[in-house]
């Protein structure tokens, strides 16, 4: 409504002063909205760096506890695990997986056992643990989806024995959520939670995770045969619903940024707790921008984790979560 020449509402005005803007936000990041994804590699006495992701390493488990402390005095409620299996033990059928020793395992005792209330996140996919970088097994050319489920609820099972709490199955089988809960339920494992990536997308922005846990070289064709197609949204609400149906108790979407359009319809059509995945290439990006003096570090960051929770996630893994929450923290 015009009065005389001017606005009667001035949109302005509730912007003009920090007070203002602080008492109109419609949505607020807190360091509880935090997943803070870590990777281990084998050995001891070892920190690697990561070329492709400036500011994140990889430990070994003998330092995991010194390399998480920080963030859980933080308050970052969970991490996610992430192993860089050395190439000797990986073969075709990824069977390191379900060793109950592997290096998912002892990180997992070490880290219930030191912060019994840390949130432990463990990523199941035979990727980390096939020669071939495939989440699963591979049968005549073709990733073989009901003789990779066998193998997943075994890496579920042991990883929910040595501590994990939520197990976040990131490998796209079909009936791999349902085939999961079976197998925990069948042990007594009922209060393991399960995060399913159920709308996962075959995206480019992987690449320096790949490079993280050593996956990448290794990696023959795409993952296009069992990851979504970027193109897609009504499929992701497909994923969603059967994954639920199956026993998830909270789902996630990967990518992040790209996909908020898809973070938006799964938060608003199911109502279920929905997490956000900001991949690694969406921290390169940044990072590489920052490293050119392009961007501003804590501002780009801030910005990119608060789009998140205004499209509606329940909270973001995100290799910035130490930094954002020290930020958070600060005020
Ligand atoms: C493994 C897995 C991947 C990521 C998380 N779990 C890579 C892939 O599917 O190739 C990517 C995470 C990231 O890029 O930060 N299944």
């Amino acid at each position: 409504m015009i009065v005389g020449s001017f606005p009667t509402t001035r949109m302005r005005r509730n912007r003009h002063d920090a007070w203002t803007r602080r008492l109109v936000a419609e949505t607020r990041l807190s360091v509880d909205d935090l997943i803070w994804p870590v990777f281990v590699i084998d050995g001891s006495g070892r920190t690697t760096d990561v070329a492709s992701m400036p500011g994140v390493s990889r430990v070994t488990v003998d330092r995991l506890a010194a390399h998480v402390e920080p963030a859980v005095r933080l308050g970052v409620p969970a991490i996610a695990l992430f192993p860089a299996t050395p190439a000797e033990k990986k073969n075709a059928e990824g069977t390191e997986s379900g060793n109950p020793d592997n290096l998912m395992c002892q990180a997992a005792r070490l880290l219930k056992r030191e912060f019994p209330d840390l949130g432990l996140v463990g990523d199941v996919a035979l990727d980390p643990y096939t020669d071939h970088g495939h989440d699963g097994v591979i049968r005549d050319g073709y990733v073989h989806n009901d003789d990779s489920l066998a193998i997943l609820t075994l890496q579920a099972t042991n990883q929910a024995q040595a501590g994990i709490d939520v197990i976040a199955p990131s490998d796209m089988m079909d009936g791999r959520i349902g085939a999961i809960r079976a197998a925990l339920d069948a042990q007594g494992l009922i209060h393991t939670r399960i995060m399913s990536y159920a709308a996962k997308y075959a995206s480019a922005f992987y690449g320096p995770f790949r490079d993280a846990v050593g996956s990448g070289g290794a990696l023959k064709g795409d993952k296009k045969t069992y990851q979504m197609d970027p193109a897609n949204t009504d499929e992701a609400l497909r994923e969603v619903e059967m994954d639920l149906r199956e026993g998830a108790d909270m789902v996630m979407v990967k990518p992040g940024m790209p996909y908020l359009d898809v973070v938006r319809r799964v938060h608003e059509r199911f109502g279920v707790p929905t997490f956000a995945y900001q991949v690694s290439g969406e921290y390169a990006m940044i990072m590489a921008a920052v490293r050119n003096g392009w961007l501003d570090h804590h501002k780009a960051m801030m910005e990119s984790l608060v789009a998140f929770k205004r499209a509606g996630a329940a909270g973001v893994l995100t290799y910035f979560a130490p930094d954002a929450a020290r930020l958070l923290r600060a005020g």
